[in-house]
């Protein structure tokens, strides 16, 4: 994984439309402008750990039980038998409910059937079936997340990122 880039997003300088998803109280609350840019708050720093990981290797102990994890263009360059060992890593990694996002050109047909989909927005994601409370009875299917903007927002403040290009979410980190 390229050094330059993780570097990078330890500086966390945001310019021109990167933030646009954000609401003008977002970025006020979260942010600071510097120059053209806008900066990550301390607090929201604090919430986020950047650690260089090779996604072949065991994962680290604090993304063993997460809620979120964003993947994106990685797994293309995986042949089949790799990517599938990954995905059930991911898998087993999550929450019940826990949700994986993948890139647009990124399917888990044919190579992992475990998750559930759902649509939100125009893309969809891979979610861990919600835990069988008791016998017969399910939790509810859908998994807890409004929206993917809302995910993103609650991603960027309680993050624990093992890869600039992977990251893990634990959202029993998330404040109000
Ligand atoms: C096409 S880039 C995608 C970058 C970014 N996620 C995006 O969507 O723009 C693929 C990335 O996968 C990363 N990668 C490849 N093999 C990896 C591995 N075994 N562990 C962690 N990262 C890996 C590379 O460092 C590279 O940055």
């Amino acid at each position: 994984m390229s050094g330059v880039a993780l570097a990078k997003a330890h500086i966390g300088s945001y310019r021109g439309r990167t933030l646009s998803n954000l609401s003008l109280a977002q970025r006020e609350r979260f942010f600071s402008a510097e120059g053209e840019a806008l900066s990550p708050q301390p607090s929201l720093r604090r919430l986020v750990r950047f650690v260089q990981h090779n996604l072949l290797d065991p994962f680290p102990l604090e993304t063993q039980s997460v809620d979120m994890i964003f993947c994106q263009n990685v797994t293309i360059y995986f042949k089949l038998e790799t990517c599938r060992t990954l995905i059930q890593r991911f898998y087993e990694a999550l929450n019940p409910g826990g949700m994986l996002f993948l890139g647009f050109s990124e399917t888990l047909w044919n190579v992992f059937d475990g998750f559930r989909t759902r649509e939100v927005g125009s893309a969809f994601v891979y979610y861990k079936e919600p835990q069988i409370v008791s016998q017969g009875e399910q939790m509810p299917v859908e998994p807890p997340v409004r929206s993917v903007r809302s995910s993103a927002r609650r991603a960027a403040a309680t993050t624990t990122v093992p890869a600039t290009d992977t990251m893990a979410v634990n959202l029993s980190q998330a404040r109000a």
